[in-house]
């Protein structure tokens, strides 16, 4: 009986990962007006949240919180919010579906081209190797879902990479060295494509 008791609450830690969406929701009601409420952005600076990994959410957090990513527009919103807070918020936005956009035609053969076989003349891999081939990302290694995800931020998001504004560690690294060899058409294209990927 006390086994079987234990084997549940082991089984819940292993399945539920370390934030609690429950109380995460009471935690992102600064965040809303940016993020939307359930983690849809509205507008295209703002990076939709909704369906995003918790181990990506949680590691930007952690990032932009310590100052590693600096998020003008966040600014001190993180300062009150203690490690626990921050994988409760991440466990709250990824338990959200992310809704899907619309992609440009002119854009979509371009996109889907570069996506998911890359372009071997420049040294560029398919995107769909890391962030799969629906954009959903890939959890367990914390690379981030970009199914739906607003083109604007998308965009900059590879800008920033390409320019070296937003490097801190492997990861980002691992994005710089691919966005620097984008041109600005092929990546509009990419930002495109993504949105309406699923
Ligand atoms: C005034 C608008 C604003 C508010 C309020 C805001 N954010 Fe942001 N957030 C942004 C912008 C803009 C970015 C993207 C910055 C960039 O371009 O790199 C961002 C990025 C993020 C990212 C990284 C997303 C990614 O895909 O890498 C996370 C996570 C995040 N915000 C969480 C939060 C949380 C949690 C709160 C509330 C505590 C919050 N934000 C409040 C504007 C806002
Ligand atoms: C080898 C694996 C890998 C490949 C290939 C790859 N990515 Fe990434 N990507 C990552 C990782 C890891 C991150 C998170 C980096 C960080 O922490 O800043 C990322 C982040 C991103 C982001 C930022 C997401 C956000 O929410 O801020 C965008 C946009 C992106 N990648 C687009 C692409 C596109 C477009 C391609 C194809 C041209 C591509 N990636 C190819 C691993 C990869």
């Amino acid at each position: 009986m006390k086994l079987k008791y234990l084997t549940v609450i082991v089984t819940a830690f292993i399945f539920l990962g370390a934030g609690d969406p429950n109380s995460g929701k009471d935690k992102v009601a600064v965040c809303a007006g940016c993020h939307g409420a359930d983690g849809n952005s509205l507008v295209g600076i703002w990076p939709s949240l909704a369906g995003q990994n918790e181990k990506y959410l949680l590691k930007q957090l952690r990032l932009v919180k310590s100052g590693d990513r600096v998020i003008a527009s966040m600014t001190g919103l993180l300062d009150n919010l203690d490690d626990s807070d921050l994988q409760d918020i991440a466990a709250f936005y990824q338990s959200n579906v992310n809704s899907i956009g619309v992609v440009d035609e002119s854009k979509v053969d371009l996109g889907r081209k570069l996506y998911y076989a890359g372009n071997l003349e420049k040294g560029v891999p398919a995107c769909s190797a890391c962030h799969s081939p629906k954009g959903l990302g890939n959890a367990p290694a914390a690379y981030p879902l970009l199914s739906g995800q607003q083109p604007e931020y998308v965009a900059k998001a590879l800008k920033d990479y390409r320019s070296g504004e937003r490097i801190n560690e492997e990861p980002s690294k691992i994005m710089a060295a691919i966005a620097y060899k984008l041109d600005d058409a092929e990546i509009d294209a990419l930002s495109s494509f993504v949105h309406g990927l699923y």
